[in-house]
């Protein structure tokens, strides 16, 4: 098991392996030593409960915890207002305390949705996440973000609300689709883009195959890097958005047909060439990025056009003013934050 440590204010640990969901209840309690006398409520979806849930309950009953579970539709479609006010109306019917603890088990709508309650009911009670896709491991359990998606867009409410722990069982990536594992194996790559050359190279050379906590805890402590160097969002997290304002506008395009991991490969893709064309990178880097994403298996054609992803990309929320935020890469490992101004975007998108 690797076991690591997210430097937020309130640091907290991270545990990656295989075989660690039986023995969650056990690891958690570790660093957590409070967690045997609390009541927990595992939260889940209608995908993960019941390959999962079954293990998860056991290993928290195992350790003397008081156990419910509540379980939400799978899908992105979950992360709304009406159903997170159930799931606190029910926690109060539970009688749940600020010294009880919620339980995300699932992927990044589940992280997301917990971690929102967690947040709000009663003004704020610990959680921990069990992420069960590559992308919540690597990405949406570290760092605590926490949304819950409005009419106008995704993610437009939510809290930072760190986790206690996180624990991370490499075994049920197994159950993922090979398109739901992409998802994650593009936020994986982009931190080789935007930190580590290693890693980068490493991933290309079938390290999810052959090391796969390894590569997992390497994303993590990379983003528990960045994360640490900006908690709340003001400065270098926002380098974590390498292929996002692409990406998202591919995503708003598609109506969300398109996954998000496969939104930001192209959106990498695409901040490759406009690198290049600015002359921010060598022409070598770009290559090489879009030769990567294309070995591990992403198509990279954008079905949009310029002046669609243009119109999206107008109503982004990171826009500043006359500004886009661009993150651009500069060589493998080396990424800046470069602000477009918006009168060049669309010149941009056409030139891609
Ligand atoms: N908080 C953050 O910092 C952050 C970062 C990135 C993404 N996100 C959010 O994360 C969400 C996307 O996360 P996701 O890609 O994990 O989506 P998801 O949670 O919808 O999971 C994808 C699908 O896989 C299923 N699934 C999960 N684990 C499984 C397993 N082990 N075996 C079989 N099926 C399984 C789910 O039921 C779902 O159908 C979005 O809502 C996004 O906004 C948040
Ligand atoms: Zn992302």
């Amino acid at each position: 098991m690797l076991k690591q440590w997210i430097s937020t204010k309130e640091p907290y640990p991270v545990y990656v392996g295989s075989g660690l969901l039986s023995e969650a209840g056990n690891i958690f309690t570790e660093e957590f030593s409070e967690l045997p006398k609390k009541t927990v409520v595992i939260i889940s979806d209608s995908n993960v409960a019941p390959l999962y849930l079954h293990q998860a309950e056991n290993s928290f009953r195992n350790i003397g915890c008081n156990v419910h579970t509540y379980e939400i539709p799978a899908g992105e479609t979950s992360k709304n207002w009406a159903l997170l006010g159930q799931a606190l109306e029910h926690l109060a019917g539970l009688q749940i305390t600020r010294s009880d603890c919620l339980v995300a088990l699932g992927g990044g709508v589940v992280g997301d949705f917990t971690g929102f309650a967690a947040s709000i009911y009663l003004r704020g009670i610990p959680f921990l996440q069990i992420p069960t896709t590559l992308l919540a491991a690597v990405d949406s359990s570290v760092g605590g973000k926490t949304a819950v998606d409005l009419k106008a867009g995704k993610n437009l409410a939510g809290t930072f609300w760190q986790p206690r722990a996180v624990l991370c069982d490499t075994d049920v990536f197994r159950t993922l689709s090979s398109e739901i594992f992409l998802d994650g194996v593009a936020e994986s790559i982009k931190y080789g883009i935007l930190r580590d050359q290693n890693l980068f190279a490493d991933i290309l050379n079938g390290g999810f195959q052959s090391r796969c906590a390894s590569i997992v805890s390497r994303c993590i402590s990379m983003k528990g890097e960045i994360v640490s160097e900006d908690e709340f969002d003001r400065g270098t997290r926002e380098l974590l958005n390498l292929g996002h304002t692409f990406g998202h506008a591919i995503e708003t395009c598609s109506h969300y047909q398109v996954t998000h991991g496969h939104a930001v490969a192209v959106g990498m893709h695409m901040a490759g060439i406009a690198a290049k064309r600015l002359g921010v990178c060598d022409p070598t880097c770009s290559g090489t990025i879009t030769d990567a994403l294309l070995q591990l298996g992403f198509h990279l054609e954008c079905p949009y056009s310029p002046d669609d992803l243009y119109r999206v990309m107008l109503r982004d929320k990171k826009r500043k003013g006359n500004t886009i935020d661009l993150i651009l890469p500069r060589s493998i490992g080396d990424c800046v934050i470069r602000p477009m101004p918006i009168a060049d975007l669309l010149s941009c998108l056409q030139e891609q």
